[in-house]
């Protein structure tokens, strides 16, 4: 897939822009997550641009909308929470505020990309994308799902164990700028759509 998302080895969380908060926040009362829509691609790729180095392209989230073996989900919030009411973009008042992906072939899927807005970090929002993405997956006959992770990403690698990734393997120097291991994390999948298998 990087012919779409390009070289993903020098991407990277934007740390000095979006340090998140070192503990959990009040959580959001009602997140939605949703199947993302061609009118989601201005507040994915501006949550996109706030959480990573090299931010994926709207080009490049657009073929993806497209494509039937890639899921890609939104979170969005009612815009009073935690937000402001003037930039809400929704009709409805409600605010897209995290991104997720996940990509399968098979029965073997990559989640290739997780992203939340900062200001509505440690609110459940990831743990919540993330649990749908593995339910989707589930029920599509996926039975393992991997991800690479930066060894320095704590948040992420906190979020993923919890969820129940384990490590399986290192790739060495395998991130540019800054050079850094990727940790390979796995989880396997039960056929029920949900459980864990392993
Ligand atoms: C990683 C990221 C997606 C987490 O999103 P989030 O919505 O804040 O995560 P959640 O609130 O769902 O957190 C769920 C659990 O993960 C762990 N966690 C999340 N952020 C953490 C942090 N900063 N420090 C420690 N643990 C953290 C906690 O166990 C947390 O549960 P708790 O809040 O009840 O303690 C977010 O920080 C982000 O967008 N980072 C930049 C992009 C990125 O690095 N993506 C992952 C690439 S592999």
């Amino acid at each position: 897939m990087d012919e779409v998302v390009g070289n993903r080895r020098d991407r990277g969380p934007n740390l000095h822009a979006t340090e998140p908060p070192d503990r959990p926040q009040r959580p959001v009362d009602s997140v939605r997550i949703r199947p993302a829509r061609t009118d989601d691609l201005h507040r994915i790729v501006e949550v996109e641009t706030e959480c990573y180095t090299i931010p994926w392209s709207p080009r490049a989230f657009r073929s993806l909308l497209d494509r039937a073996h890639v899921r890609v989900l939104v979170a969005e919030v009612a815009a009073d929470q935690g937000g402001d009411t003037a930039d809400r973009d929704s009709e409805y008042g409600r605010r897209v505020v995290a991104h997720g992906v996940l990509w399968h072939i098979d029965n073997e899927a990559e989640l290739a990309n997780l992203a939340v807005e900062r200001r509505h970090r440690r609110r459940g929002i990831a743990a919540r994308l993330l649990d749908q993405l593995l339910e989707d997956a589930s029920k599509a006959g996926v039975e393992s799902v991997f991800l690479e992770v930066r060894e320095s990403n704590e948040a992420a690698i906190a979020l993923y164990l919890g969820r129940g990734f384990r490590q399986v393997g290192v790739r060495r120097h395998y991130y540019e700028r800054p050079r850094e291991d990727a940790r390979i994390l796995r989880r396997g999948l039960a056929r029920d759509g949900n459980g864990q298998a392993d």
